[in-house]
């Protein structure tokens, strides 16, 4: 695997990129981070993921944080030596990560010494085509996600054992992704994507209040549907309105909008991916592309 990692201000090959033990990442979770991917080499929606990587930071109290300016110039040093060394032209998964820092073992934040920034470049393995095509699974899973109240799932933290017992469970039921409800019993998310249903021709998925991450691709595809003319809703979902709809999508960075076509062991709508999934996915396509042309030197 090609990786390539900025670390305490240098870019190195991924096998010699090292954090200290220390780290209150590694630690504790104590850390921030966001997930992008290029197009034909361009970070896309980059200041979307700069912009809420700092709001992360401020929710869990990082009083001190490296400038969104130098974060961008980190990844454009990553990009600019992944590039350089790929033996063909690739499109790179990006992961940004912040710490809290190092410091002696003990939980006070106060005593962390300074935050640590990481840009974290390797190449993307996108989803297969056919999955688009034929859609996943869901498993609608009992471990609840975590209320705001407790550790927000505004802030996108290192912190993503929540996510990781939700996914092992839908894994080992069969199902590609887990679908969370929050302590109300209302869907929140899933372990790394927002969820989406279409009843009626109108567009629905959780709003914030549900205790979800403000998804950069649930955005894009909010506005999209809204420009489209398309009915677009944030209401509160049950898990049996996400059984009973007319087609599921999740949304993510890295996976744009796949379709779901198997809740459990419930066929979504006719078992294929339905048309509004389609005619949306294809207009944030179109919205990248814009923005990669807008972008390109
Ligand atoms: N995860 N919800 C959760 C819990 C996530 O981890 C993610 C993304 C999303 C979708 O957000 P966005 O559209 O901004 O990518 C929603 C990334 C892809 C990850 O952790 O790999």
């Amino acid at each position: 695997m090609t990786a390539w990692v900025f670390i305490d201000g240098e870019v190195v090959p991924g096998d010699r990129a090292m954090i200290p033990v220390f780290d209150r990442g590694f630690l504790y979770g104590d850390s921030v981070y966001e997930v992008l991917r290029t197009y034909r080499g361009v970070p896309v929606w980059l200041d979307d993921h700069l912009g809420r990587l700092r709001t992360s930071g401020e929710r869990l109290g990082f009083d001190r944080f490296p400038p969104l300016e130098a974060v961008g110039d980190a990844v454009t040093r990553t990009l600019r030596r992944a590039d350089a060394e790929a033996a063909t032209a690739t499109d790179w998964y990006i992961r940004i990560v912040v710490t809290r820092g190092g410091g002696p073992v003990a939980l006070a934040p106060s005593l962390a010494e300074a935050p640590r920034l990481l840009v974290l470049v390797k190449e993307l393995t996108a989803p297969a085509a056919a999955l688009y095509e034929r859609g996943i699974g869901l498993a609608i899973v009992d471990i609840v996600r975590n209320p705001a109240g407790a550790l927000d799932p505004a802030a996108k933290s290192g912190n993503y054992l929540n996510n990781i017992l939700a996914l092992r469970q839908a894994l080992a039921r069969g199902a590609d992704e887990a679908l969370m409800c929050n302590v109300d019993g209302f869907v929140s998310e899933g372990a790394s994507s927002n969820v989406f249903v279409v009843r009626e021709g109108i567009l629905h998925t959780p709003p914030t209040e549900a205790g979800i991450l403000h998804g950069i691709t649930r955005s894009k595809v909010l506005a999209l549907a809204k420009a489209s003319g398309m009915g677009a809703v944030e209401d509160d979902l049950s898990p049996a309105d996400v059984r009973g709809a007319d087609e599921v999508f999740i949304s993510s960075s890295v996976r744009e909008l796949m379709p779901v076509t198997r809740i459990d062991d419930d066929v979504v709508g006719d078992g294929a991916p339905g048309e509004a999934t389609r005619r949306l996915h294809a207009a944030y396509r179109a919205a990248i592309e814009q923005q990669v042309r807008r972008s390109a030197p």
